[in-house]
Formats: structure tokens, C-alpha cells, sequence
């Protein structure tokens, strides 16, 4: 399929990048959209949200008045730009929506998933160990409490990774869209599989021709195809993401905060709670990518 993500279309390419690269937002303010009420937003609000996400796949939105532990704020932010199918994660709640904060000991088994502990996670796109039938398309972080210290994000654009990979040697996006670039072995439970290995690319396309990225910087519990481009690409894109890159943005979510995005790429930092700081953020994803208006420009390219 012809298009800037076509390796033999370079035309599409470079003027796609050319654009992109334009308009991406040079600081964290430039990301962010105060709402009145994330529940119901206003026609700009709604705008200015679609604005940064056509820029980014990623804005921050910021209300100061809503700052209930309640999970209609994230839901109900996300139906308004197509984010409805929700992945059932076998950690979630009950309504797929997981709350994110320090387990305490004795309390089951979350304090086994880095997630549900106060340590830095490396960078990676969410659900990377989800069948390519299952890939996390959008995500929303609503913070309902900051740690004390602690807990920020840096976010990239998977298109901005794409671009630097891409003009750096092409070769390395032909090896990261192999579907068996990566592999994630089963999780086991005793004995038993309780889920089955799964291997894919880094980089795919959706049937609406947006790019997919599926990564995690971690280096256990995860096997790249072993050959000189696998390990030529996937350190490229380390050095890319260790570097203090301008297209990497840092964030630090407070209260009523929330990261909208189509999946991009993001880490955290460590933090530490206190007893009025103990960290609390709702984690939505979903198989929608969120619905920009794109679909459009992307085939007229
Ligand atoms: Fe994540």
C-alpha cells in the first residue's frame, strides 16, 4: 500500500514527515488543554484536544475542578473522541478501567507487576503482549492523586520514533515490521500457561493506514528475533530513546490530569507516596484508535 509508511514511497514520505515534523509541539505546554469538565467538553475544548492528537497522537488535559477518584472521568473523556472498546486486562477491575497505585503487601497479587509499585517502568507502548487481534490502539492516564515525589512520564510520538529510525537507515523499519520481531514468552502460573507466547512486529499498520507501534524496553520476558538487523534496529531506537531528544516531552500529571493519546510511547520515573500524596492514576485502553478526522488526509497522501 502507497503511503508514508510505504519504504518504497518516498515522496509520500517526505512530505508527510516534512509536516509532521513542523508541527510537532516543541514544549509540554503546548501539549496541554485546560477543560472545565473532562465528562463534557466544549466544542474548543473538544478542538484544541484534536488539534494537539493530529500534531502528537498524544494532548494533556487539565481540569482543576474535577478531581473525584471517579472513573466516568476517563471513560467518558474517551467516548468523545471514538475511545469505547475497552481491553479487559486480566488485572483490571471489573469495568477495564485499572487504578494504578502501590499495592500493599498481603493484598494478592499486584505487588508482582511493576505497575502496581512505586519503581520506574521502562519505555514501552501499553498491551505490547496483546495478540496483533488485540492491539492497544488509544490509552488514557487520569491522575486522581500525585505522589509525593516522583511518578513523570516522558512521552514520543511513535511516529516522531519512526521518522528518526526511518531517516537514519530504512533497514531498520523493515526489521522492526517483521511479525516476528519480538516475541513475549507465556506467562506461567505454577505449571500452568496462563497466556501463550505471542510474537509480532514494532511496527504495523491499522486498516485505516495509521502506524502501530508495539515496544518494550524491557530485557526480560522478552525475545528479539536474533539476527544482526533485529539487534542493529533495536539498538537504534534504545540510543533514540536514552537521548535527550527535543521531540521527547516530560510530564508530570497532578490531580484532575490526564494523558490522552493513541498509545505512544512513554516511561516513568520512581516515586515516592506520602500519606496525603499516595499516587493514584486510572488507566483506560482501548482497541479504538481515537477518532481524528485524519482518515481522509492520511489516503489523499
Ligand atoms: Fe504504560
Amino acid at each position: 500500500m502507497a503511503g508514508p509508511f510505504d519504504l518504497a514511497d518516498d515522496v509520500s514520505y517526505q512530505r508527510w514527515r516534512k509536516n509532521k515534523l513542523n508541527a510537532y509541539p516543541k514544549h509540554l505546554e503546548d501539549l496541554i488543554v485546560t477543560v472545565a469538565d473532562p465528562r463534557n467538553l466544549t466544542n474548543d475544548e473538544r478542538n484544541a484536544i484534536l488539534d494537539r492528537c493530529r500534531r502528537a497522537n498524544m494532548a494533556i488535559y487539565a481540569s482543576t475542578t474535577h478531581t473525584a477518584a471517579d472513573k466516568d472521568l476517563p471513560r467518558r473523556m474517551g467516548e468523545q473522541f471514538g475511545l469505547v472498546a475497552l481491553d479487559q486486562n486480566f488485572l483490571a477491575d471489573e469495568d477495564a478501567i485499572s487504578t494504578l497505585t502501590v499495592a500493599e503487601e498481603g493484598t494478592g497479587q499486584r505487588t508482582d507487576f511493576i505497575p502496581y509499585t512505586n519503581k520506574p517502568i521502562r519505555w514501552h507502548s501499553d498491551g505490547y503482549y496483546n495478540p496483533p487481534t488485540r492491539r492497544i490502539c488509544g490509552m488514557i492516564l487520569h491522575c486522581v492523586q500525585d505522589a509525593e515525589r516522583g511518578g513523570e512520564n516522558r512521552l514520543l510520538d511513535h511516529e516522531i520514533a519512526y521518522i528518526l529510525l526511518r531517516d537514519e537507515n530504512p533497514d531498520f523499519i523493515r526489521a522492526l515490521s517483521e511479525p516476528d520481531a519480538m516475541t513475549i514468552p507465556p506467562r506461567m502460573e505454577g505449571d500452568a500457561e496462563a497466556r501463550a507466547a505471542e510474537s509480532g512486529p514494532v511496527f504495523s499498520l491499522l486498516p485505516n493506514g495509521a502506524l502501530h507501534m508495539r515496544y518494550t524496553a524491557r530485557t526480560k520476558s522478552i525475545v528479539w528475533k536474533n539476527t544482526p538487523e533485529m539487534r542493529a534496529a533495536v539498538a537504534a531506537l534504545e540510543k533514540i530513546l536514552a537521548s535527550d531528544s527535543a521531540y521527547i516531552i516530560q510530564a508530570r500529571l497532578k490531580p484532575g490530569m490526564g494523558l490522552i493519546c493513541n498509545n505512544i510511547l512513554h516511561d516513568r520515573t520512581g516515586f515516592d507516596d506520602s500519606p496525603v500524596h499516595k499516587r493514584i492514576v486510572f488507566r483506560a485502553r482501548y482497541l479504538d484508535r481515537m477518532q481524528l478526522g485524519e482518515e481522509s488526509k492520511t489516503a489523499s497522501l
